[in-house]
């Protein structure tokens, strides 16, 4: 008795706590552009999603723990100075070292290098005579401060963008003759690297150590390895056959000075270093992005910014067409963030929230779209068991409140309520659970009608879980 008593009680005071459940859907203001915000959260430090949202449009505080290892493949045999390249996977900086290791034989041989590749500090006289390369192992001195720069902002494609036109203010230029220093790698990718690194001093108080980007690999640009990392070894690598000069391959690949961001200047599947492919479908790309953590509170995006960033319905974000003084307060405000805010090692994790909520809905969402169903009836009642968690069968027509119950779900009462990422994460389930909720409480409405409500919230969505790949993973297709 005294047991049903206190379950009676739970039960009002659960009904009381409602009230303002319900006031918060009421005032919910959807985020704009909440979808691209939402895709973005989620892909980042991904292959896959990254690869699918390209083009990206966001930058975010990164930080990465004391201790945390990383690689450097070089001719040199002695720790780095100044700015270099990091990357997450000792595969990828092999690849370098083996062509440095090659290039110096075949250099000997030849002397057909071009100079201009040459990274600073990485002198002929340094290599011995066809003695492999080298495989330099990095740990992180301290918690590490660093600048996301999301999609795939490494490369290939046209990921670059974002930097190019926001960050670096149409400064970088493919004119080989700019006069920045030369680290390594293509040019252009000197240019970016000096750039960030120059900015990182004046512009935004010397408080980042570093960039983080997408390519093949992630790799993480660092100002001053010797401020930043500790050397834990240096290995010398298997000596290669010298067929012909590796590393010749095409212009810019790589340069000897373990340069990471190759991929932007070749397709996927062009000559590159051992491994870097396999992280496109390898579960453990997941956790290989685990080693930055993302503070999903704190960020900047251009889709925030009232733009007009889908000129002609493109299907991918462009900033091309916008005039320069129109993004300038988008630099201004990563300025200001990275001024301002800390990179925390324990921020929210919103890209955790959102894997829950695409997880849980992407399959059955398709389902409806698809519209196989025997009548309406036959969907709702689908639709009904989806939601049942959620209603109380006693106030059925309460749509307002399974629409929160469902949309919270996975979002832990603690949570940042009014950040950007929590904003655009209640956004979209929100927008999930009041369609649900809509489809499964509108009798009246005919089958086909309530398919098109999912056909188009599925439109609006475009979860990186609905589309397909080529075998390159260089063209990616929505498939519902
Ligand atoms: C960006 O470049 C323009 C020239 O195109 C220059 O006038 C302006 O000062 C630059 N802004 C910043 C913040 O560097
Ligand atoms: C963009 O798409 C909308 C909706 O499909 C259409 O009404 C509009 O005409 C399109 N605009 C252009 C410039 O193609």
């Amino acid at each position: 008795m005294l047991f049903n008593q206190k379950w009676v009680g739970a039960l009002s005071l659960l009904t009381s706590l409602s009230a303002p459940a319900l006031a918060d859907v009421a005032e919910f203001e959807e985020l704009p552009n909440a979808n691209h915000i939402f895709n973005a959260i989620q892909s980042t430090l991904r292959h896959w999603g990254s690869g699918i949202n390209s083009n990206g449009m966001s930058f975010f505080l990164a930080s990465v723990s004391e201790g945390t290892q990383f690689y450097h493949g070089t001719g040199a045999k002695d720790p780095v100075q100044g700015i270099q390249w990091l990357a997450f996977k000792p595969e990828h900086s092999l690849g370098f070292a083996h062509r440095a290791g090659s290039r110096s034989f075949a250099k000997r041989e030849a002397s057909v290098e071009s100079s201009e590749q040459q990274p600073l500090g990485d002198t002929e006289e340094a290599i011995e005579l066809n003695a492999g390369g080298y495989l330099h192992t990095y740990a992180a001195a301290r918690d590490l401060r660093l600048l996301y720069i999301d999609g795939m902002s490494g490369g290939p494609g046209g990921g670059a963008e974002s930097q190019d036109r926001i960050l670096y203010n149409d400064t970088i230029s493919s004119d080989r003759g700019s006069g920045s220093p030369n680290i390594g790698g293509p040019p252009q990718e000197s240019q970016r690297a000096a750039e960030a690194c120059r900015m990182a001093k004046e512009d935004w108080g010397g408080r980042i150590d570093g960039v983080v980007r997408t390519e093949g690999d992630f790799e993480i640009i660092i100002c001053e390895f010797e401020r930043s990392l500790d050397l834990v070894y240096i290995t010398q690598t298997k000596p290669q056959e010298s067929s012909g000069g590796p590393g010749r391959h095409g212009r810019g690949k790589g340069g000897k000075g373990g340069k990471g961001g190759n991929g932007a200047h070749g397709p996927p599947g062009g000559p590159r270093p051992i491994g870097d492919l396999k992280s496109f479908t390898a579960r453990f790309d997941e956790s290989l992005g685990q080693k930055v953590r993302l503070d999903f509170d704190h960020f900047v995006t251009a889709y925030s910014y009232g733009l007009d960033l889908f000129p002609d319905n493109a299907s991918r974000p462009e900033l091309g067409h916008i005039p320069i003084e129109k993004l300038h307060p988008i630099r201004q405000d990563v300025t200001n963030l990275l001024k301002t805010w800390d990179p925390s090692l324990n921020a929210f994790n919103w890209q955790a929230i959102a894997d829950m909520f695409v997880y849980q809905y992407s399959d059955v969402l398709k389902t409806f779209a698809a519209g196989d169903f025997s009548s309406s009836k036959d969907l709702r009642d689908q639709i009904e068991k989806l939601l049942e968690p959620f209603i109380d069968y006693r106030d059925f027509e309460a749509s307002d409140v399974i629409i929160n119950r469902c949309a919270t779900e996975w979002i832990p009462t603690s949570a940042p309520s009014n950040s950007l990422g929590g904003r655009a994460v209640r956004s979209i389930s929100q927008r999930v659970c009041s369609t649900l909720t809509s489809a499964m409480m509108n009798k009246d409405q005919d089958l086909e009608t309530a398919v098109a409500s999912f056909k188009d919230l599925i439109s609006y969505l475009r979860w990186t879980t609905w589309y397909v790949s080529d075998s390159n993973n260089a063209v990616f297709t929505l498939d519902v």
